[in-house]
């Protein structure tokens, strides 16, 4: 377990821990029957087991529960490791123990998997006197052997599947000389990837989408339409006079204004940087900010980056929206999405790095959306899904100690002021993975945002990781490994 570098889970009756444990684990001081009875693997993983191992019970039929109950909640390319599948002598396999080296018989399952489930992907490599299986290509909806599991569990405990000669077990497991589990390893890696891989038509079809996405998000679809509120805003307002014409065509007749609008999407800046003309985009990055989250979504999953995708300070929510389309372009079950936010706005200023800069809902009330308002703009796009995203709900400083995430990939920081900065990268910058990117959105625009960056930074003795800069405003960085 202290080699896991992700969020891991160890269940054993009688546990004894010598070596520091590096990553988040929960420890179950139970026999794994217990454990599968009792628990959701999904629920407490937030995603499908991505390698476990197998060494408890030396007995065939214990080994065999252990990688069905796994199955269930595995993926086609998940692995599950199992140990003690060769034994280099025949005293070693029996079902109580004698010698000091010992292997049970546990080798049983192997030859009793190639027989019920040739499906699986079985290899056995000769390593260290006691061998060891790696099984892939799980099937979790395949009942074949559960429907007569009781049958099979007296015939793996009998002499169905047992072997008196050392040679003839060796030679049935038939294995891999230890030297090419390095080139397996290497196949395993490159499959695993292929596996996730959207086909080629798919990917376009998965780019065009989220092009779409974007537009939509900004709402350049029906910029005509916007305009065409902004000036009966106007009007009503008596900023300008009602000309039915100037409504019709709008296009030409306020094509500067058209212009200013567009721009403000590309750039992701309201005109005259007056938030009370925010219009009708549901995020107020523009083009060049999305079209980086993009990349950085991207770049973690090239990477191979474990972790969830959160953001802290979502407004209308239109970057999570597109971190959620991402997601299901790619076909991603393994990552949680956390949308944080007060949903009502930003708290008053109290830190002295943020003076005067109040930016609450009664001298803002636009900064301010609901949480009901955020998930309807997820719903609206099709993208809601409360089994993988977590609405967290209040102030970061009260929310997010807690949030539920072991292990972030990409960070999103877009609360604006120092203390908002400063509160979500304390509670949450440990749990970003090494290679991990962290995003924050006002290091440009907002001189309390880049001081809290930078304090977080000294506090701990770091220097700030280099940083690329997006547009006027946004930057990221990459954590270091
Ligand atoms: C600039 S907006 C976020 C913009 C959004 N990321 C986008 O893409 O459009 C800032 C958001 O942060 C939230 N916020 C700021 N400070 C907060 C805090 N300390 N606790 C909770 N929410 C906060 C506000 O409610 C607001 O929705």
């Amino acid at each position: 377990m202290a080699l896991a570098r992700c969020p891991s889970i160890a269940i054993d009756p009688d546990f004894e821990i010598r070596f520091p444990l590096r990553s988040p684990t929960r420890l179950y001081r139970q026999t794994s029957d217990e454990f599968f009875s009792n628990e959701n693997l999904k629920e407490l993983l937030g995603a499908t087991v991505d390698l476990a191992f197998v060494d408890g019970m030396h007995k065939a039929e214990f080994a065999l529960r252990d990688i069905l109950n796994l199955e269930t909640y595995a993926s086609r390319s998940s692995v599950v490791v199992v140990d003690d599948v060769l034994p280099e002598k025949i005293e070693w396999t029996t079902r109580e123990r004698h010698t000091t080296a010992w292997t049970g018989d546990v080798y049983k399952v192997i030859r009793f998997l190639r027989e019920h489930r040739p499906d699986l992907d079985i290899s056995v490599y000769d390593i260290e006197m006691k061998g060891m299986a790696l099984i892939t290509g799980f099937n979790p909806g395949d009942r074949t052997v559960q429907k007569h599991l009781a049958r099979h569990e007296v015939d793996l405990a009998g002499d169905r599947y047992a072997y008196s000669e050392i040679e003839d077990l060796r030679l049935a497991i038939a294995p891999e000389p230890a030297d090419a589990l390095v080139d397996y390893l290497a196949d395993l890696r490159t499959r695993r990837r292929t596996m996730r891989v959207v086909p080629k038509q798919d990917a376009q079809t998965g780019a065009l989408y989220l092009d779409l996405l974007k537009r939509s998000l900004l709402n350049e679809i029906y910029l005509d339409d916007e305009l065409r509120l902004l000036y009966l805003r106007d009007c009503l307002a008596g900023q300008d006079s009602f000309d039915y014409a100037v409504l019709h065509n709008i296009r030409e007749a306020r094509l500067e204004n058209l212009e200013d609008l567009k721009a403000s999407r590309r750039i992701g800046r309201f005109p005259d940087r007056n938030i009370h003309r925010s219009g009708f985009s549901h995020t107020m990055m523009g083009r060049q900010r999305l079209d980086s989250l993009h990349a950085c979504l991207d770049a973690v999953s090239a990477g191979d980056v474990p972790g969830d995708l959160m953001e802290c300070g979502v407004w209308r929510g239109g970057g999570c929206i597109l971190m959620a389309g991402w997601l299901r372009v790619h076909g991603d079950n393994q990552r949680k999405l956390l949308v944080a936010d007060s949903f009502e706005g930003l708290p008053k200023p109290t830190h002295t790095q943020d003076g005067k800069l109040d930016l609450t809902k009664e001298k803002f009330p636009e900064l301010a959306v609901s949480k009901e308002a955020v998930r309807e703009n997820f719903a609206v796009y099709g993208l809601l899904d409360d089994h993988k995203q977590v609405f967290l709900k209040g102030w970061f400083r009260d929310t997010l100690t807690n949030a539920p995430t072991l292990q972030i990939a990409l960070l999103r920081l877009d609360g604006d002021l120092y203390e908002s900065t400063m509160d979500t990268l304390q509670a949450l910058y440990d749990r970003v993975s090494p290679g991990g990117i962290v995003i924050v959105d006002d290091y440009g625009a907002l001189p309390m945002c880049r001081q809290a960056v930078e304090d977080f930074f000294a506090f701990r003795g770091e220097a700030v990781p280099p940083l690329t800069h997006v547009d006027w405003t946004g930057a990221f960085f990459v954590k270091p490994c």
